[in-house]
């Protein structure tokens, strides 16, 4: 039997992915959080990062790194705000490309949604809202969204005696500008720093996505109203961030497909980011030089919906529905597919076309054509994977050996194989 294309090459640019399993963007809370070393990344990430390397994926991610300090989630996530932090980066990509594997970088801002605390200290703290004070490091005074105010705070209300969250201030149009160009300056470093790929977060709520929903962005100027105004800070960024890379360097995006807000009140009151939207936009990509779109979901608002009748595949459906679209208008994007695959098989279908007899044509007569010509298309061109990562490392190996396919091993692992 042929190797499943999840075990295929995929060259994009001049960077070519050993198999389609790419490990997604997680945030690890675990980077400098004061001093002179604040936002650098730690061993902690030379080892996490490195072992899915050394384990066979094609690309690895680091998580979302602020391009501003306070575009950062928590005050212990990573940046690339200054050039001296390029150096722990340039570790971490060093060694994932020491491995066989592409090194990817994803770079963010977290807008409103900034200035939180790890989720394990705010649980030990017993804060509700995960806020971080200044005492913990965080920057409560300095938490920027398209909007300002307690209402465009994350519940709605903002601040109260028990806690609460973070009440953002609305950016004016020349900071938004130095956000582009923070966006830049930190494209550049991450060239510097050695990755291979760069990925925009334009997705979960962070400060891009808040501005390309109509629930978040409710601005009168040239950032805010209509669709061309919601998407033109990402547009921008988009435009920065190329002209800072090299021209054989893949450039990801990661978008919500839709924030699952249209059984909402404030959905049905403003509109909201919905697949339709991320259609939209998607289709003028291609012109912008992104290779390929992250699709994801959610984020934006504590009232979403989130449709997950069809469990697993929830989000690579839509993934795949868009796929279709870009196919069928003859548009050149690759498509990346996330959320809940964990299982070989799973993941094998997720990126194989293949001939589908399910799918059969009737004739004229109403006489079913046995021999169908139906071809079921991929869902996807890549499959990101997450939390099976957290809990397996091995994960791709596994999978390789569950589907019969002869992946290398690290020659320091030799004679040792999964049976
Ligand atoms: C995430 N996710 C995430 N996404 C992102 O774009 N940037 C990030 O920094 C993070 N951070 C993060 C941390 C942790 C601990 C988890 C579990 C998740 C989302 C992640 O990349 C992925 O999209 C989802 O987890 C869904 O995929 P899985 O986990 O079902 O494979």
């Amino acid at each position: 039997p042929s190797t499943p294309t999840l075990f295929t090459s995929l060259k994009i640019r001049s960077k070519c992915l050993r198999n389609r399993i790419v490990v997604s963007p997680m945030c690890q809370y675990s980077a400098a959080a004061s001093g002179s070393e604040v936002g650098k990344l730690t061993d902690w990430h030379v080892a996490t990062l490195g072992h899915y390397a050394l384990k066979g994926a094609a690309l690895v991610f680091t998580e979302a790194t602020g391009v501003t300090p306070n575009g950062r989630i928590t005050p212990h996530c990573p940046g690339l705000w200054k050039d001296e932090q390029v150096i722990s980066f340039r570790r971490v990509s060093n060694f994932i490309k020491s491995q066989g594997a592409l090194s990817g970088i994803q770079l963010a801002h977290a807008g409103r949604k900034s200035s939180t605390l790890p989720p394990w200290i705010g649980a030990q703290v017993n804060r509700p809202s995960l806020r971080a004070t200044e005492q913990a490091g965080g920057w409560p005074e300095d938490v920027v969204g398209p909007m300002g105010g307690p209402e465009y705070s994350w519940d709605g209300k903002g601040l109260s005696e028990d806690g609460g969250f973070n009440c953002p201030r609305q950016l004016s149009v020349s900071e938004i500008q130095d956000i582009v160009k923070a966006f830049g300056e930190s494209a550049r470093r991450a060239v510097e720093a050695g990755f291979d790929v760069i990925e925009i977060h334009g997705a979960h709520g962070y400060l891009i996505h808040q501005f390309l929903s109509p629930i978040t962005n409710r601005r009168c100027d040239q950032y805010g109203g209509s669709f061309e105004n919601r998407t033109r800070l990402l547009i921008e960024i988009i435009q920065t961030v190329r002209n800072n890379m090299l021209s054989g360097m893949p450039l990801f995006l990661r978008l919500s497909s839709t924030e699952w807000m249209e059984e909402t009140e404030l959905g049905r009151k403003y509109g909201t980011w919905d697949v339709e939207s991320t259609m939209q936009l998607v289709r003028r990509l291609p012109s912008l030089d992104v290779d390929l779109v992250d699709v994801s979901s959610g984020g934006n608002h504590f009232l979403q919906r989130i449709e997950m009748t069809s469990s697993k595949d929830y989000q690579t459906k839509i993934a795949s529905q868009i796929r279709k679209m870009l196919r069928r208008d003859g548009l050149n994007l690759l498509i990346g597919a996330v959320g809940l695959i964990t299982e070989a098989e799973q993941a094998r279908d997720v990126v194989e076309e293949r001939p589908d007899s399910s799918i059969e044509r009737e004739s004229n007569d109403g006489e079913l054509l046995v021999e169908a010509k139906g071809v079921r298309e991929a869902m996807a061109d890549i499959i990101l994977v997450g939390r099976q990562f957290l809990r397996e490392p091995e994960w791709v190996l596994k999978v390789a050996w569950k589907l019969g396919v002869d992946v290398g091993w690290p020659n320091q692992f030799w004679k040792v194989r999964f049976r």
